[in-house]
């Protein structure tokens, strides 16, 4: 028995039901168009299933945040919606005002509206409870013309904001498909993950990465932990490698002293758990060429792991039962040094292992690789995911929980 409802507990013939999804979308700067669908695509299921029961459908959502330049009405989405769907999807261009409530009160069954951006509601970032945010007027207006509200909006799910847990604490409340999914397999993983497990961590940035690992660790989520991309390079740093003057230049932009003595102390008591590459592939002039890590420092820069890390991880992968994947190995977009995240994230793909791939751009890396339907699960979330791998409470999750003992 889930400790939130699902829609399987609501009867949806005929309802109006109140979505919110996260379509936060990466943006082409210039042209604003969006650049790629996926938590669109990913939201489908819902979307679908209220449809086949012919009830009205009003979507919430929000773009990036206000001042930023990604932060645009959401017309765009509805017409990306409506293609993927193969159906109408009405915008309008209001949130809770007149138009917004007319648009809701002439839907038709079966029919699809997407309102604005909801960040644009000035209270809709404020931090408050849900019965705080439920006296909030995009709540007030909005709710009575609604039976039920349904979150899908896993990505989306660390934070408090008013249109993703005000309607909890007054409409009864369910989790959709894709935050189900999301859920029950991440708990799954967090919680009683399939032994051994490998969670492997590269990318470009890393001191959010430090505590993470401390967690999975502490927990026993994880049993070794693989470091590639700049996670490795600052670990090997805080042990005392001189990476040479390209590579500190980059980790300077990010690294404090506390990272590095996190890092020495983390080291200290998880050396057994935790991996670092021995040797790296370099950028000299525009060639590939491999360095092992007794040999540095060096000029060039560091931009994959090498062959004999490649090979030493893939065998340590060969006996993992959990693989998690957090962070192309190295600089993948230029095509000689995606070498590492190429062999590295086919091998998993085309293993046994239970996989699961978060992120964004691992999960563009995925995408590049053709491996999208290999990997056991891909997760929407960002920061969420984040925030669910340490063990934290996600504020949209506990609202669904209380609204559940809240409606009986
Ligand atoms: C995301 O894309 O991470 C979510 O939609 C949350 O957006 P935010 O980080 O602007 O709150
Ligand atoms: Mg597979």
């Amino acid at each position: 028995m889930k400790e939130y409802n699902t829609i399987d507990d609501f009867d949806l013939t005929n309802k109006t039901i109140l979505l919110r999804v996260d379509f936060n979308m990466p943006l082409d700067k210039n042209t604003l168009e969006i650049l790629d669908t996926t938590r669109i695509k990913r939201a489908l299921p819902t979307i679908k299933e209220f449809v086949d029961k012919n009830a009205k459908t009003v979507i919430i959502a929000h773009q990036g945040r206000q001042g930023s330049w990604d932060f645009i009405n959401l017309e765009k989405h509805a017409k990306a919606l409506e293609n993927l769907l193969g159906k109408p999807v009405k915008f309008v261009n209001d949130i809770y005002n007149e138009n917004a409530q007319n648009a809701i009160k002439n839907m038709q069954a079966g029919e699809v509206l997407m309102l604005d951006n909801v960040r644009k509601f000035e209270n809709e970032t404020d931090k408050k409870t849900a019965d705080e945010h439920a006296h909030s007027d995009l709540v007030q207006n909005l709710y009575p013309l609604a039976d039920l509200f349904v979150n899908d909006a896993f990505a989306a799910a660390h934070r408090k904001q008013c249109s993703l847990i005000g309607f909890t604490a007054v409409l009864p409340s369910a989790a959709g498909r894709l935050m189900e999914k999301e859920l029950t397999t991440l708990e799954k993983i967090i919680q009683n993950p399939e032994k051994p497990s490998v969670f492997l961590f590269g990318g470009a940035k890393f001191s959010d990465v430090i505590v993470t690992i401390e967690r999975l660790l502490e927990n026993k989520t994880a049993d070794k932990i693989l470091l590639t991309g700049l996670p490795a390079n600052a670990f090997l740093k805080a042990q005392g490698v001189n990476l040479g003057d390209k590579t500190e230049e980059v980790l300077s932009e990010e690294g404090t002293s506390e990272n590095y003595e996190e890092i020495k102390n983390l080291l200290e008591r998880y050396k057994d758990s935790i991996y670092l590459p021995t040797d790296f592939a370099q950028k000299a002039n525009t060639e590939r060429s491999e360095i092992d890590v007794s040999q540095l420092p060096t000029n060039y820069n560091l931009f994959d792991i090498g062959e004999k890390s490649i090979n030493h991880y893939k065998q340590i992968i060969s006996n993992a039962k959990t693989v998690f994947l957090s962070g192309p190995c190295g600089v993948f977009e230029n095509p000689a040094f995606m070498r590492g995240t190429q062999e590295i994230f086919t091998y998993v793909a085309n293993s046994d292992v239970f996989s699961i791939v978060g992120g964004g751009h691992t999960v563009a890396a995925v995408e590049q690789l053709g491996l999208n339907t290999k990997i056991s699960h891909i997760s929407t979330g960002g920061g969420s995911l984040e925030k669910f791998m340490m063990g934290e409470k996600l504020p949209v999750v506990e609202a669904l929980k209380e609204a559940k003992n809240r409606f009986k």
